[in-house]
């Protein structure tokens, strides 16, 4: 395994712990972070969005998202904080992209970017694909249950079939 596929792997779990609603482990995340923004100037500038966006909303960091932010329909009930961190080590690191892929720099609530509306089609994907994992009947049970997450698919890359396999 070399260390790209590592770190996804790492990540994939990570963003799983989320998914589920469940704690990361203390300091994890913020760590991995840190390790890697310096080698890494996409995930330095995603973590400064995040620090940027985590000042403004100071204080309201386990409210709903939906009650913070401005234009939410998916995530609706994910407290603030999670959900920057799902944007940060979920979804942007997943596609190798940084948050303004998706959005607007100046307003991240706007629709205006494509990718943003697709990536909300591929949050409905992502469900149903777990829905449909869940009722599975043939799989090696697992306690954790089983699921897939944006990683499982793009592996660091926009297009899943560019991605390092
Ligand atoms: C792959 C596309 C994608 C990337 C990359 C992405 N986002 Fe998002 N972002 C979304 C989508 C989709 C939503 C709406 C989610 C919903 O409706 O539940 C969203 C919503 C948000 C919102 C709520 C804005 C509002 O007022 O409604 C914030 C804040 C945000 N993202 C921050 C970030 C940050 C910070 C990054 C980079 C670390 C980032 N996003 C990267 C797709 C993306
Ligand atoms: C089952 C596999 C799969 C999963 C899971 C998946 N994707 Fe995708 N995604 C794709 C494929 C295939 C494409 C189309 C790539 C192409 O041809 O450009 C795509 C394209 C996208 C695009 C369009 C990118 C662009 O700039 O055009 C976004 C954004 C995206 N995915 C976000 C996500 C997010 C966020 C998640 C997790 C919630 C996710 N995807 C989960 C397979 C997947």
């Amino acid at each position: 395994m070399n260390r790209r596929r590592g770190a996804a792997v790492a990540i994939a779990c990570l963003f799983a712990l989320f998914a589920w609603g469940q704690s990361p482990p203390p300091q994890q995340p913020a760590a991995q972070a840190q390790a890697q923004s310096g080698a890494n100037p996409v995930q330095a500038t995603n973590d400064a969005f995040v620090q940027k966006i985590l000042k403004e909303i100071a204080g309201r960091e386990q409210e709903p998202a939906e009650k913070v932010f401005r234009n939410v329909q998916i995530m609706k009930t994910t407290p603030a904080a999670r959900f920057l961190t799902i944007m940060n080590l979920g979804y942007s690191r997943a596609l190798g992209v940084t948050c303004t892929h998706c959005h607007v720099e100046q307003d991240f609530s706007s629709d205006d970017k494509r990718p943003k509306r697709a990536a909300r089609e591929m949050a409905v994907m992502h469900r149903g694909i777990n829905d449909q994992l869940a009722k599975m009947q043939n799989l090696d049970p697992d306690p954790q249950g089983h699921f897939i997450n944006c990683s499982t698919c793009h592996r660091g890359a926009v297009d899943p079939l560019q991605s390092e396999r």
